[in-house]
């Protein structure tokens, strides 16, 4: 099957005046369709430059990123972004939010009564239902991802990029939206790629995950996680081998947690 995205070998230096930032090094996997990558790794390893290369919002250095055996050149129209700064627009409601995807791109074609549809279904499915007609200044830290993430979900796009979407919220609430976004990607066949502090969040939803060395960010390991579906994250952590790969998984980032300190 050819792969939904294909990083080969792709390196990123960034650079600033005089200094210069190696962010990624080397780094090569394929994403099938309707995957779940979860990738964690120390800040400032480039896990939101890899997502940012995905969206087409900047070219690697070195190597290249395809989409559908095609390299990416602008931005990626397919993918859409939850990103790990809130971009909400301050001037619009939560319902013109999220409804903004539909201003933008190639799913412009969708009726105005099905953009509202799908804008109430996904506004609830978030949790904000009551709050449609608030704008993001009226809204906790919380809730703006929250809309963010129903922004995204709106668009239905074939690969979803989320950048810490859940980082904010309390450990209630994560629980319940993990729970929700599993339920929307299971057997949605789209392809998602979440990137996560969080390794229990990251073995309770992934199919793999990657952990990332500290900067320039390499892949360290990669570890499938075979459990079965549906999965339920409320109780998935409990299951005898989910300590298996929690262990697995901390082993290798814990080597680069103090380096990870750094800004
Ligand atoms: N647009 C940019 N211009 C210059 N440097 C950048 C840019 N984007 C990222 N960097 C640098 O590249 C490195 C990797 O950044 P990135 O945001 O990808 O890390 P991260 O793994 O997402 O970290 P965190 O977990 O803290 O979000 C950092 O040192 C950062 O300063
Ligand atoms: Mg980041």
């Amino acid at each position: 099957m050819q792969p939904i995205l294909d990083f080969r070998s792709v390196s990123k230096v960034f650079y600033k005046g005089d200094t210069r930032v190696h962010a990624l090094s080397n780094v090569t996997t394929r994403v099938e369709p309707g995957e779940l990558l979860a990738i964690v790794g120390p800040s400032g390893c480039g896990k939101s430059t890899l997502l940012n290369l995905t969206a087409g919002l900047m070219e690697p250095g070195v190597g290249e990123v395809l989409y559908q055996g095609k390299p990416i050149s602008g931005v990626n129209t397919h993918v859409s972004y939850v990103t790990q700064r809130d971009n909400l627009l301050p001037w619009r409601t939560v319902e013109a939010n999220v409804l903004l995807p539909f201003e933008l791109g190639p799913r412009s074609n969708v009726s105005s009564s099905e953009r509202r549809d799908r804008a109430r279904k996904y506004i609830e499915l978030v949790g904000l239902k009551g709050f449609e007609k608030h704008y993001p200044a009226e809204l906790s830290g919380g809730m703006r991802k929250r809309a963010q993430l129903a922004r995204s979900l709106v668009y239905e796009p074939d690969v979803l990029l989320m950048d810490e979407p859940f980082g904010a919220l309390d450990a209630q609430l994560r629980l319940m939206l993990q729970a929700e976004l599993l339920k929307t990607w299971e057997g949605s066949g789209k392809t998602l790629i979440l990137v996560t502090h969080d390794l229990t969040e990251a073995i309770s939803l992934a199919d793999r995950v990657i952990v990332m060395s500290a900067r320039p960010g390499r892949i360290r390991t990669v570890q499938r996680i075979e459990l079965p579906r549906p999965r339920d994250v409320f109780t998935i952590r409990f299951v005898p081998e989910f300590g298996e790969y929690f262990e697995n998984l901390w082993a290798a980032l814990r080597e680069d947690m103090h380096q990870g300190a750094e800004v």
